[in-house]
């Protein structure tokens, strides 16, 4: 959550937390800020504004809740065999084996056991940003650049920049290809910044996109991975969203791509996952690094000494997760219901006469505006942005706050909310664009 920070205190504080690079003054923040003043809700407050600025997955809520009533009624939770003692003195960073056990499976099965995951390479964090920022601590130094394919994730400017001292250098991708990540691209950037002096240590990719909503193709991956390789730089491949493609073969993880080379050249690549958004759980906060190099791994372990898991929660999910008949039908009914969902914001918003890119996978779409926009700029993409957020009552994601450098695209999050709130939200979409036409 964004927090205002006055600059001119009477006690002075360090250049890290006075630094504007946590990038929580953009509209992404701005947005959330206007939601919780005034949240939309069906009886109480039918006029305020609703929130899909938020990629939270609460669609499968209730098969948690079943799946979480049943154990402890029936077993280890909250009874004596469950070892209070042994659970409250736990502190390893290593984390419990029955949880990394558990863990590897299941990052196995939301792809499909095409790929293979060791227990020991992982490494337990505090969610993927904690999983983020310390992947770049070790990668890189302050002021070497990490290249990353915009659109991305807002929060990466906080994560990866804030307190490393790392830059970002964006790789540029645009609609004319459906926001692939080219070779040109790749080297465009990497000039770009050996222009400025940046030393480049790596590339992020986020695989599926956020905010695209789409999979990298396994022939995209294949040249991200011979680009680090070619200039000796590391691959982190955030896939937070692996578990919630819609449809399981559609979803190539870069796991897959090294074990079809033998590993070759995998000690340059690390995977960050996390509960977050598969099984919806942003609050446990519950990340992992999955890294092919043993020394990425021992640091990281140390490192996580800061932002562990509690072993509660370990022990809870490392029960939930190893029980496959619960993960099977979870992963299956969370794909086809995110799938259901994407089908109807995305025919809504057709009907409406906007399009978007197409998706296969997380927990938005990205909606094409650029055709309603009075000039093709960043300040009508805000404008509009203002407009949907202060009249439409809607909290979207401006492009400009994932960095696109295309303006007129907005990331639209359906999964945080019931059907009937994505009905309203359609609903007065349709009345803004009727008053838009009318106008035009
Ligand atoms: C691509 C990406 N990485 C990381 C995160 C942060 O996830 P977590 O809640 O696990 O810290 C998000 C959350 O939106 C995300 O979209």
């Amino acid at each position: 959550m964004a927090v205002g920070i006055e600059k001119k205190g009477l006690v002075g504080l360090s250049k890290v937390a006075i630094s504007d690079t946590h990038g929580e003054d953009s509209p992404y923040f701005a947005g959330w800020k206007a939601y919780d003043e005034n949240p939309y809700d069906e009886i109480s407050n039918p006029s305020g504004v609703i929130q899909m600025g938020l990629a939270e997955n609460q669609v499968s809520f209730d098969l948690l809740e079943d799946y979480l009533e049943k154990q402890s009624a029936s077993s280890n939770i909250g009874n004596k065999s469950y070892s209070f003692r042994e659970n409250a003195l736990f502190q390893d960073y290593h984390g419990l084996l029955s949880f990394r056990k558990a863990m590897a499976s299941f990052m196995e099965q939301v792809r499909g056991g095409r790929a293979k995951f060791n227990p020991e390479r992982i490494v337990i964090t505090a969610g993927a940003t904690a999983a983020n920022e310390l992947l770049t601590f070790i990668l890189a130094d302050p002021g070497n650049g990490l290249l990353i394919p915009t659109p991305y994730y807002p929060g990466f400017d906080r994560d990866l920049r804030w307190r490393t001292g790392v830059k970002i250098v964006p790789v540029h991708c645009d609609s004319s290809n459906n926001f692939q990540i080219t070779q040109e691209a790749l080297e465009a950037a990497y000039a770009d910044a050996e222009s400025k002096n940046i030393k480049i240590r790596g590339v992020l990719i986020t695989n599926p996109t956020n905010p695209l909503g789409a999979t990298i193709q396994r022939l995209a991956l294949e040249n991200i991975l011979d680009f680090a390789t070619e200039k000796n730089i590391h691959l982190v491949s955030d896939e937070i969203y692996s578990g919630s493609s819609f449809f399981s073969d559609e979803f190539v993880s870069i796991a897959e791509i090294l074990e079809a080379r033998n590993f070759k050249e995998a000690e340059r690549v690390h995977i960050v996952y996390s509960l977050s958004k598969d099984l919806g759980l942003p609050g446990f906060r519950v990340g992992t690094i999955y890294s092919y190099n043993d020394n990425v791994v021992t640091t990281a372990r140390r490192m996580s000494s800061f932002t562990l898991i509690s072993s509660q929660t370990q022990q809870l999910l490392a029960c939930m997760l190893s029980d496959k008949n619960f993960t099977d039908n979870y992963i299956e009914t969370n794909r086809q219901r995110l799938r259901k969902r994407y089908q109807m914001i995305v025919g809504g918003l057709k009907k409406d006469g906007i399009n978007c890119l197409n998706g296969n996978a997380g927990l938005f779409c990205w909606m094409n505006l650029s055709p309603f926009l009075e000039k093709p700029t960043l300040e009508c993409e805000l404008d509009l942005w203002k407009k949907i957020l202060h009249e439409v009552k809607l909290n979207i994601s401006p492009g400009s706050s994932c960095h696109c450098s295309e303006p007129g695209w907005f990331r639209v999050c359906f999964a945080n909310m019931s059907e009937q709130t994505l009905e309203v939200a359609l609903q007065r979409i349709q009345h803004f664009m009727g008053r838009t036409r009318r106008n035009c």
